[in-house]
């Protein structure tokens, strides 16, 4: 699910800078280009091979190293994001001011990106005047201020001061960068609260062992990237994902389908939407042992029985509060359009969901793929969408429906 965006993390030399690593990793895993861009002061806190292993780019401190290629603009010119963290109550003075003594305030200074920073110091550093009046300043112009936040600091004291958690801070870079995206204006879906399942379900056999499926979660995680960066709020119930989660959600985790329809039913009571793109199994095993099951007590051949799991997908819709839009999805493997296309007008009119979304899987469809290819049906088997590409292009599309 790569985003491919250019994002410039800014790292200055307070003790925090450690945890710059975190927010490093976060948008590399997210598919972005991620250029570091480390005061001197900075190196002194976290080591350049550690931020270049996790960036996977060099990282750039002196402003007369890469003359030639001008990199003192270039790389603010190319950044989509930049983002500060820690900022030192020395950077933000610098960064209020407008100076450009070292690499990071050219970059600043040279690029229109939404810039994010995320203060850390001690709690006399922030509450000096000057510190509260340069950013003032600087949030006047624009600059996202993250935190920071009150807690343990960097001795045995604690106070305002501490820096937001790494997520906390990818999340509000990325929520900046949707605003930007869209020219400053609110996202289709601001002020929408919405529930999405996503992964495949694992019914427990015993203690290592379970009845599972392929779905990887991507089309999941992309609806809710997607919803996230048009402004809505997003709960994302996640089982068994086998990408990461997006850091600007709120992510609610569950192994099997009894734990995925406790944490739908529970976020479905404040949804707007509710999107069922989990795969979730249709059976568990009538028992879970409590022991390893052994080759020597069941022989040459192991029967297992299976009860039915509850149709979480039916009983969202059915129990759906007023206003509120239910979304579905039914994975096929009947290759024939035609009969394909019945099958999910069959399950659009069981489910009693307001869409389904039809997509065919099979050894080499659907699971785990970059690409989808799906059909909407509404509730009387209409198709209303058909779009195929990439999942986040297919998400988007989905999305369109509640717009
Ligand atoms: C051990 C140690 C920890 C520091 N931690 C912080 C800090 O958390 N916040 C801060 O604003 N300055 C801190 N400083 C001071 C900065 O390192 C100093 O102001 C430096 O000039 C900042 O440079 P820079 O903004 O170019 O990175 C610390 C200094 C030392 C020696």
């Amino acid at each position: 699910m790569s985003s491919g965006r250019t994002v410039v993390v800014g790292i200055t030399g307070g003790i925090a800078a450690y945890k710059a690593v975190n927010i490093v990793r976060a948008f590399v895993l997210r598919g972005d280009s991620v250029h570091v861009v480390a005061t001197p002061a900075a190196l002194r806190f976290v080591g350049r091979p550690t931020l270049e292993a996790i960036s996977r780019n060099p990282v750039h401190t002196d402003l007369y190293e890469g003359v030639a290629e001008v990199r003192h603009v270039a790389i603010g010119q190319s950044a989509d994001l930049i983002v500060v963290a820690p900022a030192t109550a020395n950077t933000i003075a610098k960064l209020a001011c407008g100076l450009a003594d070292d690499l990071l305030g050219n970059t600043i200074l040279a690029s229109t990106a939404p810039l994010v920073i995320a203060p850390a110091m001690h709690t006399e550093m922030w509450n000096n005047a000057a510190t509260r009046a340069n950013v003032a300043t600087l949030r006047e112009r624009g600059v996202v201020v993250v935190g920071p936040g009150t807690g343990r600091l960097t001795g045995a004291d604690s106070g305002a001061g501490r820096m937001e958690e790494p997520d906390t801070i990818v999340a509000a870079a990325l929520a900046a960068l949707a605003v930007a995206d869209r020219g400053g204006a609110a996202g289709d879906l601001a002020g929408k609260r919405i529930v999405i399942s996503a992964g495949g379900t694992r019914e427990p056999l015993d203690p290592v062992r379970f009845l599972g499926n392929r779905s990887s979660g991507k089309q999941g995680v992309a609806l809710a990237e997607a919803a996230v960066a048009r402004g809505a709020e997003v709960v994302l119930v996640a089982a068994n994902l086998e990408v990461p989660a997006p850091t600007n959600v709120d992510v609610r985790l569950a192994g099997s389908a009894a734990d995925l329809e406790r944490a739908m039913t529970e976020a479905a009571a404040e949804a707007d939407v509710i999107i069922m793109a989990a795969a979730v199994a249709d059976y568990r095993p009538a028992e879970v042992r409590a022991d390893k099951i052994k080759k020597d007590d069941t022989g040459d051949t192991l029967v297992l029985t299976l009860v039915r799991n509850p149709d979480i997908l039916a009983g969202l819709a059915a129990a759906r509060k007023p206003g509120q839009v239910v979304i579905g999805f039914a994975a096929e493997t009947e290759a024939d359009p035609e009969l394909l296309l019945q099958l999910g007008r069959e399950k659009a009119a069981r489910k009693g969901c307001d869409y389904l979304v039809l997509n065919m899987v099979g050894w080499t469809e659907g699971f785990a793929s970059e690409r989808n290819e799906v059909r909407v049906l509404n509730r009387h088997g209409d198709i209303v969408i058909e779009a195929s590409g990439s999942k986040m292009s297919v998400a988007e599309s989905i999305l369109d429906l509640l717009s």
